[in-house]
């Protein structure tokens, strides 16, 4: 589908870049070695400098810290280890006070297992929550009711000896899962979206948002005919199976719809946004979250980019796959790096890194930013005793564990690279080349990683066509390389980006001269003939075009 320049009046999220903040490893504020509300606080102009627009703060309610606040036993407060509910309310005035949004994480499907809730439907068959859980009886030969899968390893259902049966956990067993089949599940939860609205928070990300409606009949999974195909990562036994009945049930759909009369009606004048974290990668599946009328997420955030094999030709077929599937008006939005997965640096190079930067911040769509990428951090080795993430321990060795994109944003070349005080041990190592990569030492080189994401963010900000015109791909180009022009009105800026560690000659004489406003390399700035253009190796460019219509 062919998607012109957006001529409307532009909502804040379509313009915006969004920037993740897991909080326990951004600024630790008390000593304790873990990041927290009073931190950020103290980063907020950092921030502002930076040029985001919004901040996602990953989970900050009381939690057992299981899987370190996904696993919440309060959804209305926050842990003491990150502040209180006080400290929270500044954070957004402050955040606001510099235009800054704010969107909490939400997490529908699961509480802690030390959750009121769940202890008052684990104690007994007939306490009045026991069915704001999934429980269910075992097999005849008392074995779990059906072959789903825990994503970390492991049945996904969990007996319980004192009522004699199971409940489910789609994560870890101290993780179990909601029944929102159940309407008082649903109110409460809408309630606890009410509350940060409540507060000021400018949106949601929704947790896991294709997995809290399940098939009712509990059916099982079919086998995965295909377990060495993936469309993002290996999951190990998970892809055994064709997730069909143990998420993304269609009745999902009339939660979401439920969910945005919500939002829509909450503030008009001041939208409120809904992300949903979905891994899907059928892009038609995954347009049905925005809603057939547009009634359900703002935005289903796409991972597409985190799986795809880092070349011009598939990153184009992605980008023009997904610009395909999208109805009119449905915005799009891109991911390259989160909590979850390898470091952009890790996965692309550092070279590739800043390419991957400039296609981030140039595609149509809202950008997703995730903390330290902007220095381009790697991922961290973590040595055995200190591993936190449970997948890694539930699973050790095999490559999940989440800790080495986790680790503690390097402020400064100072002790614990000015993430916590010299005296705090902190929760997870300090990257171990914080005195070259770390945010002081970057603001003052004007080629680094930080100055180039800087650079991106400015003409972003400066320049409509880059937020909201249309997108179009060029053809005619080696295959090293992926170039696209971003357009609204007269405003037109071809995207040129080499994807290769070799010099590649464009030659698009049709589009006549233009002039060179960004290089990834952050050296030059000149005019430039298309007929006969070069990109160095690991190079990217915007180019501003004189508009010939
Ligand atoms: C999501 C989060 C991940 C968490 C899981 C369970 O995938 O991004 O960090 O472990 O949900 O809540």
């Amino acid at each position: 589908m062919e998607h012109k320049a957006q001529e409307h009046q532009a909502f804040w999220w379509q313009q915006a870049v969004i920037y993740q903040i897991f909080p326990r490893s951004f600024k630790d504020s008390t000593g304790d070695g873990i990041g927290d509300l009073a931190g950020i606080i103290t980063k907020l102009d950092y921030l502002t400098w930076l040029g985001v627009d919004a901040l996602w703060i990953s989970p900050i309610y009381p939690s057992p810290m299981v899987d370190f606040g996904y696993d919440i036993s309060d959804f209305t407060g926050i842990d003491p280890i990150f502040g209180d509910l006080a400290t929270f309310d500044v954070l957004v005035v402050q955040a606001h006070q510099r235009n800054l949004k704010v969107i909490m994480d939400y997490v529908p499907n699961h509480t802690s297992d030390l959750h009121p809730w769940f202890l008052e439907s684990h104690s007994s068959r007939h306490n009045p929550k026991r069915d704001w859980y999934v429980w269910t009886e075992p097999m005849p030969d008392g074995s779990p009711p059906n072959n789903w899968l825990g994503s970390w390893g492991g049945s996904a259902w969990e007996c319980d000896d004192t009522t004699s049966q199971y409940y489910l956990h789609s994560y870890h067993k101290a993780m179990p899962d909601l029944n929102w089949r159940n309407p008082a599940v649903k109110n409460a939860m809408l309630d606890v979206v009410r509350f940060w609205l409540d507060r000021g928070v400018d949106g949601i990300r929704i947790d896991s948002a294709q997995r809290f409606m399940k098939d009712p009949q509990l059916r099982d999974n079919p086998p995965n005919p295909n377990p060495k195909v993936t469309a993002y990562k290996p999951l190990g036994d998970y892809d055994a199976q064709l997730h069909l009945h143990d998420k993304g049930h269609d009745d999902i759909h009339t939660v979401y719809r439920e969910l945005r009369t919500l939002l829509d009606a909450y503030s008009p004048q001041a939208p409120r946004v809904a992300l949903g974290e979905l891994h899907i990668f059928d892009w038609q599946e995954w347009t049905r979250y925005y809603g057939a009328q547009l009634d359900e997420l703002h935005m289903p955030l796409n991972f597409g980019l985190i799986g795809v094999p880092w070349k011009a030709k598939a990153v184009r077929q992605l980008v023009d796959a997904i610009e395909a599937a999208l109805m009119p008006d449905a915005w799009p939005n891109y991911v390259l790096g989160n909590h979850d997965e390898t470091r952009v640096a890790t996965r692309l190079g550092s070279k590739q890194a800043r390419v991957g930067m400039m296609l981030l911040l140039t595609l149509r769509g809202t950008p997703m930013l995730y903390y330290g990428d902007e220095i381009g951090m790697h991922n961290l080795a973590i040595p055995s005793q200190y591993v936190q993430d449970p997948w890694e321990r539930n699973l050790p060795g095999m490559g999940f564990g989440r800790d080495p994109e986790r680790s503690p944003m390097p402020w400064d070349g100072g002790p614990n690279a000015g993430f916590c005080p010299s005296a705090a041990e902190p929760w997870l190592p300090i990257p171990d080349d914080y005195l070259q990569l770390n945010v002081a030492t970057q603001r003052k080189d004007e080629h680094s990683m930080l100055s180039l994401t800087l650079a991106l963010l400015k003409l972003r900000r400066a320049t409509q066509a880059l937020t909201l015109g249309s997108y179009v791909p060029i053809e005619g180009v080696p295959e090293e390389c992926f170039l696209y022009i971003r357009q609204l009105g007269r405003q037109k800026y071809l995207i040129a980006l080499n994807f290769s560690s070799s010099e590649q000659q464009i030659q698009l004489s049709e589009m006549g001269s233009g002039r060179v406003l960004l290089s990834t390399h952050l050296d030059r700035e000149e005019p430039s003939d298309l007929a006969s253009f070069y990109l160095r190796a690991d190079e990217g460019c915007v180019i501003e075009q004189q508009d010939t219509m």
